[in-house]
């Protein structure tokens, strides 16, 4: 995981954007994941990515974005052919635990909770962890009417057809049960039949599946229900989605009626009366890994009773009452062939490691990532090193640590690219940053999709009826390279160099709409032109300070340009902007310093007017030409709202209070920034105080 600024240190513009960020990423994972059962990071990593947004967020709540991951659970399916279901109940994931301490303060938690002194009873069941997909099955009048994956905990896709096609589900239940039933449970698939599946995919030159769990995945999202029932997968039952509260004394109880129904309970479950024999099948469980004919990477601690269960209730994903204990990672030792660097979405470089293959918990295993350059450092990673590698769960290994005893005389440390291996710009790195950055943003093959999605997004050029899967389509088939191509394509349609109106989903209505929508923005505001050319850490408001100063397009190039030689006095000038701080003066430079970069943008305006700044009419605004600071949580708007306001207004906004502010604006939980204008002597205004200053 790339080390990122700490969170206290971040500006409400770098929280904005790393939050807009993370949703993406985090979404693009999920997708990975759920969609095409091909996860590209570990576990860990994407926890520490949704971790560090819960961060952000709880120090900008008023950022919160409506399409945040806290508030999905997961992800809803995208692109799929099955119908969508919306589970009885919610569908949580667990809590993990990594050691020994983890667990410990989990039950001490959940004695607190419960009010239980350290003798107190509190019998556990401990449940192998399997390693499948958890799937949530509809039983009416002991009938199987439905079954559905887990997708983002409260939809699923309905999968019904196939589950009917796994030996051990019953399609009817035996004994006696309540009129309607929602069993949770795990599919998975056994791993000699993962074996068999692979090389018979192996023969037929398919794709192979990287560890069971991805198999069964793809094998039970079959549209053609007898592919899946030619892969038997199977099924354990281990929890109830309906009814709720669940009607049974405790979670042995229903256990033993999930089996009287007539399905699988794992045989290696076990009432343990107290935590510490929890604690003493985990071992056991482990010990018995190897031996299993399916994967599991931990074991589940549940508190029996349900009365307890109900009492500590869930937060947030998942349920108080279990946590997760996961088995360390497996290790193996091999050797590193070379260092390949990969170019992400964003630009961001990463290093991947290509190993001699070696299995590793019974997968082969022959890349693993690298993160960045500090990890190659830190671990004096060189070509040619024999290398301890570990699997976490299931997805790409890590390089722990180089066997130095075997490092041969000829390894010499690593040379980290300074040049895109993609598209051959200039590949930087921040200082206090970790992560080494292609700036040839608008030409990276690696990233143009990316950037032209935002350069039509709405608040750039704002173009309507295109969205990523077009975009894709239109670079593949190498109809646009550049934002500038845009603007030809009305043209290079008219005279039949293109035909998108016959394009399949394109149409002869949707691409006039499209030209028209297009058209529309040859003219174009300066803010919007300069946040639309994607530039690192340029948001929306820093676009419109940017407009502000700099007033024109030839300006602003021009003093971009110029302050590429940092003595200039246009270095000087940007950098005293309020609002623009070292380091995005050093993104912006960095831009202008790319040749192709500018000719983008010389490009772009042979098709597009770009009006001038016009200032806002500020004649009778009280606040005209005020330095003013917001701090703190503003009631009525956000902060982002409240600056556009104030910037419209024709105040200047700054980030920080000197003596050059006129007023600070003090929301709640305001921190040094209110005190620091005590301390200079500078008028502070409640929000309301503000709202009836701007309104005179
Ligand atoms: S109980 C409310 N028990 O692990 C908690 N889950 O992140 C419901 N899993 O999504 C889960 N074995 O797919 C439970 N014995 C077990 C399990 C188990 C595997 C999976 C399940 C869940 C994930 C937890």
């Amino acid at each position: 995981m790339n080390p990122r600024p700490s969170v206290q240190n971040l500006t409400e513009e770098e929280a904005a954007a790393e939050l807009s960020a993370l949703s993406k990423e985090i979404a693009h994972h999920d997708a990975l994941y759920y969609d095409q059962s091909t996860p590209d990071i570990s576990d860990a990593d994407y926890d520490a990515l949704r971790q560090r947004n819960t961060q952000i967020e709880a120090r900008f709540p008023h950022l919160i974005r409506a399409d945040s991951p806290s508030n999905r659970l997961g992800h809803t399916p995208t692109g799929s052919t099955f119908d969508k279901v919306d589970h009885k109940t919610p569908m949580l994931s667990l809590d993990n635990a990594f050691d020994e301490g983890d667990v410990d303060d989990f039950f001490d938690r959940v004695r607190r909770f419960l009010n239980l002194g350290s003798n107190d009873p509190l019998p556990i069941v401990a449940e192998p962890k399997i390693d499948g997909l958890s799937l949530a099955a509809l039983y009416q009048k002991g009938k199987l009417v439905r079954a559905a994956t887990r997708g983002d905990g409260t939809t699923g896709e309905d999968i019904t057809e196939n589950f009917r096609t796994l030996k051990d589900v019953p399609h009817t239940l035996q004994g006696t049960f309540p009129d309607e039933l929602e069993i949770r449970g795990e599919v998975y698939l056994s791993r000699h039949l993962f074996e068999d599946l692979n090389h018979a995919r192996e023969r037929a030159g398919l794709p192979l599946f990287a560890n069971p769990r991805n198999a069964a995945s793809g094998s039970l999202r079959q549209l053609d229900a007898s592919i899946t029932a030619s892969r038997p997968l199977r099924f354990f039952a281990y929890d109830l989605g309906y009814p709720t509260p669940k009607p049974f004394d405790s979670h042995w109880d229903l256990l033993t009626s999930l089996k009287n129904w007539g399905f699988s309970i794992n045989p290696l479950s076990k009432l343990c009366p107290k935590p510490q024999d929890a604690k003493e099948v985990y071992a056991s469980v482990y010990g018995a890994r190897a031996t299993l004919d399916y994967d599991i990477d931990g074991v589940v601690y549940k508190v029996n009773d349900h009365g307890f269960q109900r009492t500590l209730g869930s937060v947030s994903r998942s349920p108080r009452w279990a946590i997760a204990h996961k088995f360390p990672a497996e290790q193996a030792e091999t050797y590193l062939q070379d260092i390949l660097i990969q170019v992400g979405r964003t630009g961001v470089l990463t290093p991947v490691a290509v190993l001699k293959p070696v299995t590793v918990g019974g997968v082969v295993v022959a890349r693993a990532t690298l993160h960045n350059q500090d990890e190659i450092q830190r671990k004096d990673i060189r070509i040619g090193d024999a290398v301890k590698i570990q699997r976490a769960g299931d997805v790409i290994p890590q390089v722990v640590e180089v066997i130095l005893s075997k490092r041969p005389q000829t390894a010499s440390p690593f040379i980290f690219l300074d040049h895109c291996p993609v598209c051959g710009s200039l590949a930087l790195r921040k200082e206090n940053e970790a992560a080494t950055r292609c700036t040839g943003g608008l030409i990276c093959p690696a990233q143009i999709v990316e950037r032209l999605r935002h350069f039509v997004s709405r608040n750039a050029f704002n173009i309507e009826g295109l969205g990523a899967r077009h975009i894709e389509t239109l670079w593949q088939r190498n109809i646009i390279k550049t934002p500038a191509d845009l603007f030809t394509l009305e043209v290079r349609e008219k005279s039949g160099e293109i035909a998108l109106a016959s394009w399949e989903g394109w149409g002869q209505k949707s691409t006039d709409n499209l030209f028209a929508s297009i058209n529309d923005r040859r003219e174009i505001s300066l803010e919007r032109f300069i946040f639309s050319l994607g530039i690192h850490q340029i948001g929306q408001s820093t676009a419109r300070l940017l407009a502000k100063v700099y007033k024109t397009i030839e300006t602003f190039v021009l003093a971009l340009t110029k302050a590429q030689d940092l003595n200039n006095e246009a270095f000087h000038t940007l950098l005293s902007i309020d609002g623009i701080g070292p380091s995005m003066a050093e993104d912006l430079v960095d831009f202008f310093k790319e040749d192709h970069n500018r000719s983008v943008i010389s490009d772009l305006l042979t098709h597009v007017t770009v009006q001038p700044f016009v200032a806002p009419q500020v004649g009778s605004s009280p606040i005209a030409d005020k330095t003013v600071v917001f701090t703190g949580t503003l009631n009525t708007m956000t902060r982002g709202a409240a600056k556009a306001q104030a910037l419209a207004l024709g105040a200047n906004v700054a980030g920080s209070v000197s003596k050059k502010t006129d007023y600070v604006v003090v929301g709640t939980d305001a921190g040094s920034k209110a005190k620091e204008a005590e301390k200079l002597g500078i008028k502070t205004l409640t929000e309301g105080e503000w709202l009836a200053l701007i309104k005179e």
